[in-house]
Order: structure tokens, then C-alpha cells, then sequence
């Protein structure tokens, strides 16, 4: 069994990339005399370093990665070591060209940037096998390291390649899903608009085509994509585990919805030894803190529940979005300990000196270009001393109140084109259920569609337009046996080949609901539906409507406008010991609030009406005990009732009753007992 915790650290993970290559030898004794200073406990290093390792095929310069794990491990600081397999040299392009990827118009990128990688390409393939050999080789048994960071966030800044190599491998994984062309033609339609194959060697990647392309076509060569991805990854993992054995080997995802879609997570949580993620804001005038929680919650679910570490975060501002506020005072800590008491082990940044040279040197960093004289030095101090008196929790596992059901798959196909309506997203609907859920304080693991549900009192299923017969009846046997499951609209449409399924919508989802859906019917931009309910309730819908016709499900709102006036907006189905309800247009916060506090009534969960708005409380529990996390993002000062007395671990004070929680801060109470 490999590892799943980095080796010999014995605190929570706090420090950051570490790309001293970009600095003088002399600068790397001040680096680690501040790392110290901070209480940096562990640094990833080494991801961008190819063509200082290998300057020339063949030639290798180990020297100063010798040093500078020396040095690291003289101060007592872990290493995440990178396979610096991101960014081949320029030689090794020089060499072999056609490992520059290719768009689906046919431009071949340029060397220059980092990323620009064929993933089919088996020159870069060799290339890379030999660099991780030649690393691990070198540093397996060094006291220094700690873990194996494969690569860098696969699946950006390039997704897919759609050259020749890329069309090969398609065709070959085809042949291995589907055995016969026969299969291919049935599975993609190709009936229609007279798209029939007769052999393996006449199908291409969906390069760019003058209309639409065949979407089942598209939908595969997202899931072949992400597979080569995969394949990558193995091959380097493969290689670290038989030379470095005892070493757990990552790869830092991007769950973030907002950040990366090209992955299928469910499928990579299951491929590394302990599952690392890298979180930015994105500052758009959404609750970056409310986006935070659910990539970090997200994060926790492809890691089956197990800790996991962030990798990368901002100690301010970050450089690559159009306008990139700083941080505010305070914000960082929030931010840092939101991701601890969601599953967390640690809290690391990008980078840890800020460049001077460079695409990223106005991206902020541990070492700001202002030094230590700093506020953001102080607080990434204090932040360091923070972590230091949160050790005990290490190990412990966040608690969940509800599930929130997600899958990569189905939103590679609703993202497909010609829908029904370019306005409905279920990016959108995720974040928006998210976001309700979570103004009700409720703690929300994200799982899988067929996965097993019987732990959760309430399933939301945001939008799942692809869904299988397979999931359909998983959801029927948890209603069944009691839960409560909250459906949206354009959820069960189609099959994991982007065809409808047969005998009317929502396909396998109709028994659980009690309900057939006859037609869609979106709106027009900006129109909005009044929807008429319970004790005189009027909720908003927009985007979306519906032709609902019940069959077993009792109407709990109506539409009372439009072209569906008169016709059941939300419904609610009893099946068996549980509860179904639908909702079949696009409710905004108020009427999402509405519809989940009447499914959170059916599944006995108690409204937490005591607890202040924009104040999270987050529990994580295990061997060492139990503890509550109390972040008040709100500019008020805060109570938190507490079940038990404990201690408040970042003051060393005394804890019970009524816990304070001034305007900005976090507090995290052990409990007694
Ligand atoms: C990450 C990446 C880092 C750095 C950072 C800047 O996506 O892994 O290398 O570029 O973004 O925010």
C-alpha cells in the first residue's frame, strides 16, 4: 500500500512553490532563515526545472537541487518534489516539434510558455519517463523528501490536441471501447446527417467543422482526452512508486469549477496517493468564500472523505484575471483555514518569493517584492504560528450534512452545443444549490451519481442532464429506503452516448419523481415566471419552464404566468419510506432557500437559525477529538453557540456557551470530551 501522507512531516503542510532557480545561490540562505522565521514546515520544488536538470538530451546538472535539498533538510523543511514534466526544454522541441500540441483549427502552438504539451506524443512520452527515472533515481532515498508532485494541473492551459498522434490514439482507444466501428456508429448516431463509418482509419478528433459536430463524437474526445491525461500521470506514478517506494505521489488538481473543466476528478481522486489541490479567487462579485468552500468540499469528495493538502492558494492578489484586488487584512487566514476545516491538512501557497522576471511577477507571494516589512509578511507569520497550534487535527475528517450529487461527464455533454437554451448552465445551478446549502449552514459533500447515498438524509441533484439507467435506479433505492432527494430541471435526459433516452423525459428518473416532463420550455432572455405555492408563497423563476404532467407526484408550486400557467412548477413524490421533489425552472436564492427548507423538513434536518449569516461553522472529528470551525467572513462580530466547553486553540482561551467571533476572524474549539 503506498503512503497517503507526506513522509516525515509531522505537522499541517504550510510554505509554498519554492522556485529558487530564479535566484542567486546567496538569496537561498535568506529564503530558508525566513522560512523558519514563519514556521514553513514544507516547500514544493523543482516543478518548472527541466532545462536546468537536463540542459542538453543526455547531459544532467543535479548539483544544485543537491544543494538546495540539503539545505532545506538542514532546516528541518519537507519537500514536494515536482517531476518537472510541464515544461520540456527548448532543445527537446527543437528535436521533436510535433510534441507541440495542436488547436481543433490545426495551429500548432509555439515553445515559450509552459504547458504546451501532446499528450500522445511518445518522444515527450520517453522524454518524461526518463527525467522522473532519472529523479527518482537520485532523490528517492534523500531524508529531504517528502512526496512526488507529478507535473503541474493537468488538463491546463491545454486540454486537448487534435494532431495527428492525438487522431491515432483516439482511434485505437475506440477500438478498445467499442470493439467494432459497428459499435461507434450506433453509440455516436451517425445515422443522422449521414456521418456512417466504415472503418477505425476514417474517424478524426471533432476538429473544427463548419456547423455542429457530431456531439457523442465531441463527448468522447473529452473522456479520451482526459483518459491520455491519465495515462501520463500512470506512467510517472508507476515509475516513482518502484523507485521510491514509501513516498506518496500527487498531482495538484484544480476542482474549482470556475478553474478547470477538462478533468473528470472522480477518476484522478482514485489514481494518486493523497489528493492536493490548488484554489484561487476568482473576484467576478460572487462570495469568493462561498466558491472557496465548495471547490474545497468538492476537493474532500474526489478524496473519498480522506484529508487532503492545498497545494497553491494566494497570499494576495493573483496576476492572470483582468482586475486582481489584493487580499483584505485578515482575508488570507480566513481563506486558509475555510480550506483546513473542510479536509485540509495544511495550507500552501503560490509561490513563496514573489519573481521579479517573468509572467507571474506581479502575482503576489509568501515574500512579497516589499520583504518582511510587510502586511503580508506578518500575516503569512501569523499564519504560520496559526497552523502550528492546529497540528492535533491532523487526520481528522470533516462532517457532512447533505450530498450534493456531480459528475464531470454529464457537463462535458450539457456543455455540448445546440440545447435547448444557451442561458441554463449547470455550472451555474451547482454553484447556486451549493450556495443555498450552505446559507444553511449545512456542510455538503459532493458524490458521485451512482455512488452509494444511504449516509446522506438529503441528495440535490443540481443538474444532471447525462444520468445512467444505472444512477436512475440508484436514486430511486435511495428514496426508497428513506432519503430525500431534490431534483432540478433538464436532469436524466440523456444516456453516457448523449442519446435521450427512450419512453419521454426525465428518462430514468420519471418513477422516483412521479412524473413525466412533455416539453421544455425556456424563456427569453430576461423574461422571469411568477410561481404561486404554499401559504400564499410567490417564488421567481427564470431561464427555464417546463410542461410537468404528475403522475403520482402531488403540485407544491404552480406556475402562474407564461405558456406553462397552471401547471406544476415544483412537485413532491412520496416513494416508499421517502421523498422526491422536482423543480422545473430556475429558482433564484430566495425561492432555492424556499424549495430546501421544505426538503430539509421531510428529512429531518433542523434549520440552524441560531447561527449568524456569512458565519461558517465547519466540524472536523477523528481520533484526537473533535473540533469546531468558526469563520466569521461578515464585518459584524459574531456568537457561535457551542454544545460543549472545549479550547479555542488559536488564543489558548477557554471556550463555552456562546463562542465570540469578532467581524474577519476564525476560531477553532476543541471540544471536551
Ligand atoms: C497555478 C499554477 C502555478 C501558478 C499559479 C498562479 O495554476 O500551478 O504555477 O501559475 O497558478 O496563480
Amino acid at each position: 500500500m503506498p503512503e497517503t501522507t507526506p513522509k516525515g512531516l509531522a505537522r499541517l503542510a504550510f510554505g509554498g512553490d519554492y522556485n529558487p532557480e530564479q535566484w542567486p545561490e546567496s538569496v537561498w540562505q535568506e529564503d530558508v532563515r525566513l522560512m523558519r522565521e514563519a514556521g514553513v514546515t514544507m516547500v514544493s520544488a523543482g516543478i518548472f526545472s527541466w532545462a536546468l536538470l537536463e540542459p542538453e538530451r543526455g547531459r544532467y546538472d543535479f548539483g544544485w537541487l543537491d544543494r538546495l535539498l540539503d539545505l532545506l533538510h538542514a532546516h528541518g523543511i519537507r519537500v514536494d518534489l515536482g517531476t518537472p514534466t510541464v515544461v520540456p526544454p527548448v532543445w527537446f522541441y527543437r528535436e521533436h516539434p510535433e510534441a507541440l500540441p495542436v488547436t481543433a483549427d490545426g495551429v500548432r502552438y509555439e515553445f515559450g510558455s509552459r504547458g504546451a504539451i501532446c499528450p500522445s506524443n511518445t518522444d515527450y512520452r520517453a522524454a518524461a519517463a526518463n527525467i522522473t527515472t532519472r529523479l527518482a533515481e537520485r532523490y528517492a532515498d534523500h531524508p529531504a523528501l517528502a512526496m512526488w508532485h507529478v507535473h503541474n494541473e493537468y488538463g491546463v492551459p491545454v486540454s486537448a490536441c487534435y494532431c495527428d498522434s492525438c487522431a491515432a490514439h483516439f482511434r485505437r482507444w475506440l477500438e478498445t471501447t467499442y470493439g467494432t466501428v459497428e459499435a461507434v456508429n450506433e453509440a455516436w448516431g451517425t445515422a443522422f446527417w449521414g456521418q456512417r463509418y466504415t472503418g477505425f482509419a476514417q474517424i478524426n478528433p471533432p476538429r473544427t467543422t463548419p456547423t455542429v459536430g457530431n456531439p457523442a463524437q465531441a463527448l468522447d474526445y473529452r473522456r479520451f482526452a482526459d483518459a491520455t491525461l491519465r495515462e501520463n500521470f500512470r506512467m510517472e506514478r508507476d515509475i516513482l512508486h518502484r523507485l521510491s517506494p514509501g513516498v506518496p505521489v500527487t498531482t495538484n488538481f484544480m476542482t474549482a469549477l470556475s478553474q478547470c473543466d477538462s478533468i473528470d476528478y472522480w477518476a484522478w481522486g482514485r489514481e494518486v496517493d493523497i489528493v492536493t489541490n490548488d484554489h484561487y479567487l476568482i473576484t467576478d462579485g460572487r462570495r469568493t468564500h462561498v466558491n472557496l468552500a465548495m471547490a474545497a468540499d468538492l476537493t474532500r469528495s474526489v478524496a473519498g472523505g480522506a484529508p487532503w493538502i492545498l497545494l497553491e492558494h494566494s497570499t494576495s492578489g493573483v496576476n492572470w484575471q483582468p482586475r486582481n484586488p489584493a487580499k483584505a487584512p485578515g482575508q488570507m487566514a480566513r481563506n486558509s483555514l475555510a480550506h483546513v476545516a473542510r479536509g485540509s491538512e495544511g495550507a500552501m501557497f503560490f509561490q513563496w518569493r514573489q519573481s521579479r522576471r517573468g509572467a507571474e511577477k506581479f502575482h503576489s507571494a509568501m515574500v512579497p517584492h516589499g520583504g518582511t516589512g510587510t502586511r503580508v509578511w506578518r500575516e503569512v507569520v501569523e499564519l504560520g504560528a496559526s497552523l502550528d497550534s492546529l497540528s492535533a487535527i491532523r487526520g481528522t475528517r470533516t462532517q457532512a450534512d447533505v450530498a450534493v450529487l456531480w459528475d464531470w461527464h454529464s457537463w462535458w455533454a450539457q456543455n455540448l452545443d445546440w440545447r435547448p437554451s444557451e442561458d441554463h448552465d449547470a455550472r451555474e445551478r451547482a454553484d447556486a444549490f451549493y450556495e443555498a446549502l450552505y446559507d444553511r449552514h449545512l456542510t455538503v459533500d459532493f458524490a458521485h451519481p451512482e455512488a452509494d447515498l444511504s449516509a446522506y438524509p438529503l441528495v440535490v441533484v443540481p443538474a444532471l442532464y447525462l444520468l445512467t439507467e444505472a444512477a436512475g435506479r440508484n436514486l430511486t433505492q435511495y428514496v426508497e429506503n428513506g432519503g430525500t432527494l431534490v431534483v432540478s430541471y433538464f436532469s436524466g435526459i440523456v444516456d453516457e452516448h448523449d442519446a435521450v433516452h427512450e419512453g419521454g423525459y426525465p428518462g430514468p428518473l420519471r418513477d422516483v419523481l412521479g412524473l413525466t416532463v412533455e416539453e421544455f420550455s425556456p424563456l427569453l432572455k430576461g423574461d422571469t415566471l411568477r410561481v404561486t405555492g404554499p401559504g400564499g408563497t410567490e417564488l421567481t423563476g427564470d431561464v427555464w419552464s417546463e410542461f410537468v404532467v404528475p403522475d403520482g407526484a402531488e403540485t407544491v408550486w404552480t406556475y402562474a404566468d407564461g405558456l406553462t400557467a397552471g401547471r406544476p412548477a415544483v412537485t413532491r413524490h412520496r416513494l416508499g419510506e421517502g421523498t422526491a421533489w422536482y423543480v422545473s425552472t430556475r429558482l433564484d436564492a430566495h425561492g432555492l432557500d424556499a424549495l430546501l427548507g421544505r426538503a430539509a423538513e421531510d428529512a429531518r434536518i433542523a434549520p440552524r437559525a441560531d447561527l449568524p449569516h456569512d458565519v461558517e461553522v465547519v466540524r472536523r472529528t477523528g481520533e484526537s477529538g473533535s473540533y469546531l470551525f468558526a469563520i466569521n467572513h461578515s464585518p459584524s462580530d459574531a456568537k457561535v453557540p457551542l454544545e460543549a466547553h472545549g479550547t479555542e486553540l488559536l488564543t489558548g482561551e477557554r471556550a463555552a456557551g456562546r463562542l465570540a467571533v469578532p467581524a474577519g476572524t476564525v476560531r477553532v474549539v476543541r471540544l471536551d470530551g
